[in-house]
């Protein structure tokens, strides 16, 4: 055991030195990224977290016994300490921003030795995501995904520092608590002290930052583990980070204007990014015409046009038929369309079809006319509208759905999504965020058979509507407002409902019976009666953000230890099975 760290202290960053350091004597600490022979002189580059330096063993000029620099080998552990020079001429690599210097090395310890990783790190090379989960804490060596972490730490920062400033107060609430309704399922806990009772972990701290408004605090914070057992895809996991907020005494516009100001510092401080506010806003239904989506993509235009009207005496039975039976025709204009051949239109029908559309009619505009499999059944008339609609020039190119209208949305909603990746219409240096409003308070669900919330109980619905609770529940507007980032949903909130008795009949709508309703949410209903301040809040989802902030795929790639999309973790090998005196302690059985 030799001392090196007790005598000396690190210097520097390895990838922090510069050709202004040359000349000076360093002391760093890091891994080996690699390891290159060079007929005696030995060359590593040597790793931190801010990145690499060229260091050098050359034993005409190093007391570094040759031995022990040539037993170094990749992800070694090593402090040394040497002088750093400039490189000498053509010896430069400009791939390094410090690629024109080296430490030449006169002392060496190896900390530690490695094995070697079951994957290469220092090369782009694609590596199965499973093997990178697995090994994560090597995975997070590499400095790309490194540097994704560091950067959420940023935005962690520069979110405290945002909202410190602006009067708010950071509170933790419970982790062990009561079910919150968000829409996913709970992940329960069972009880010891308690047998055959369950905590829930919360979907979201939803009811305690209202009670937290009832207590007078005005203004609340927290940035929050959250938890949700659902299906997951790229963009979601069933443990995620919300920066969860909540105010008294403000409107809409009031906290929309605060979270703007709260996206300007964070593009500013971790990206140099400016962002232009007012963000523009969309009504709920608006989005859903004009992008078949609650959640639009406004990097790009290919909007959603309905020829529903034009077409509804077209001499085609497949339109009558769908117009017959409360069916919608939309269609998607495309610029330059001999960039898509009859085989890309092909792949763009089994596209769709995945979204249940039945088929994709499509129409060029040539200087000839219009060359359509469809075209033929239609009116000079009718061809006229559709030129107008549509604004029309030679070379565009029309697809369209003919359908129910939720399977029309869905399908042209993803397929301008799908149709802008594949002619690289969109900028990957844009930032574009729109609001959402005017939701519907509730949307009737098929298979409960009853009307739910499109957010969670809490949200207020617009005043003059509460008349059509009890008899047209579906036309209820909210007062709820989500935040759209490049066709993600990074953020959602409402104002909340402060009346008793408009909870109340809120839970009656819901068919929840007073009692049920007493049973898992009394406290809150308890709480409204104790003189409660018109309230509002919104909630971000962290990761996403982050997600979009660094250009990743998914918000895997920005959580340090995350969880498959099956919510296993591969590196624990979480969750697992407990032994009986575990369950037996819990009074659980196991039914199999
Ligand atoms: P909501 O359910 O819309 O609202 O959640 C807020 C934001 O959290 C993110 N999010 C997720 N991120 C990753 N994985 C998930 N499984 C996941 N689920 C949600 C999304 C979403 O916009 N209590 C309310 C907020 C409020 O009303 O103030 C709430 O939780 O980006
Ligand atoms: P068919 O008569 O099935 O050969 O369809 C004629 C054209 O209409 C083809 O280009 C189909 O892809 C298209 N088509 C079929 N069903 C639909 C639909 N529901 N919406 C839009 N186009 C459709």
């Amino acid at each position: 055991m030799s001392d090196f760290i007790t005598r000396k202290k690190r210097t520097h960053y390895c990838g922090a030195l510069r050709v202004a350091d040359a000349g000076k004597t360093v002391i760093l600490m890091g891994w080996v990224q690699r390891r290159r022979d060079h007929g005696g002189v030995i060359f590593v580059d040597l790793r931190d977290r801010e990145g690499l330096v060229q260091i050098v063993f050359n034993p005409e000029m190093s007391p570094v016994p040759h031995q022990e620099a040539h037993k170094i080998r990749s992800e070694y552990v090593l402090a040394v300490q040497g002088k750093v020079r400039k490189r000498p001429e053509g010896m430069e690599n400009p791939d390094l921003p410090n690629g024109d210097i080296e430490v030449m090395i006169d002392e060496l310890e190896i900390l530690n030795e490695a094995k070697t990783p079951p994957f290469v790190l220092d090369t782009g090379e694609d590596i199965s995501e499973n093997v990178r989960l697995k090994y994560r804490y090597l995975d997070l060596r590499r400095p790309e995904i490194q540097n994704k972490i560091i950067l959420r730490s940023r935005a962690a920062a520069a979110t405290r520092e945002y909202f410190q400033k602006q009067g708010f107060i950071e509170v933790e609430t419970p982790f062990l608590t009561k079910s919150t309704p968000e829409g996913a399922r709970d992940y329960l806990v069972p009880s010891r002290v308690n047998q055959g009772m369950f905590y829930a972990l919360p979907q979201s701290p939803q009811i305690f930052k209202q009670l937290l408004m009832v207590s007078g605090f005005d203004r609340y914070y927290q940035i929050v583990k959250c938890f949700r057992d659902e299906d997951l895809r790229a963009d979601r996991q069933p443990e995620f980070t919300q920066i969860d907020l909540e105010m008294s005494f403000l409107d809409e516009n009031d906290i929309i204007e605060i979270m703007e100001g709260f996206m300007v510092h964070l593009f500013k401080s971790c990206l140099g990014v400016s962002l232009k506010t007012p963000f523009p806003r969309i009504a709920y239904q608006d989005a859903v015409n004009r992008y078949g989506k609650d959640n639009p993509d406004t990097r790009f235009s290919l909007e959603l046009r309905d020829l529903t009207d034009i077409l509804k005496n077209a001499d085609f039975n497949l339109f009558q038929e769908v117009i017959a039976s409360s069916g919608v025709i939309k269609a998607i204009k495309i610029e330059d369309g001999k960039r898509l051949s009859r085989k890309d239109l092909d792949s763009l029908r089994d596209y769709v079809a995945t979204y249940g559309a039945k088929g994709l009619a499509w129409a060029r505009l040539h200087p000839e006319g219009w060359t359509s499999p469809i075209f033929k059944f239609l009116k000079p008339d009718e061809v006229n509208r559709i030129n107008q609609k549509m604004e029309a020039r030679e070379g565009d190119l029309i697809v369209f759905v003919a359908d129910k209208p939720g399977i029309v949305h869905d399908s042209l909603g993803n397929l301008r999504v799908h149709v802008a990746k594949l002619l690289n219409l969109i900028d990957p240096a844009v930032f574009s965020f729109t609001w959402v409003t005017a939701f519907p308070l509730l949307e009737y669900s098929d298979t409960e058979k009853r009307f739910v919330s499109t957010h969670h109980p809490f949200t207020s619905p617009v005043m003059e509507d509460i008349p059509f609770l009890e008899t047209d529940p579906g036309r209820v507007r909210a007062r709820a407002y989500d935040l759209v980032l490049n066709g993600s949903e990074v953020g959602g909130g409402s104002i909340r409902i402060h009346s008793e008795q408009v909870q109340a009949k809120i839970f009656k709508t819901l068919g929840l019976e007073q009692e049920e309703a007493r049973a898992k949410f009394g406290f809150l209903l308890d709480a409204l009666e104790y003189g409660t301040p018109p309230h509002g809040g919104i909630a971000f989802g962290f990761d996403r953000l982050i997600m979009l902030m660094t250009g990743s795929d998914s918000i895997r790639d920005v959580i340090a230890f995350p969880k498959t999309q099956k919510a296993t973790c591969l590196l624990t090998d979480a969750p697992s099975k407990v032994s009986i005196e575990q369950l037996m302690e819990l009074s659980l059985k196991i039914v199999q």
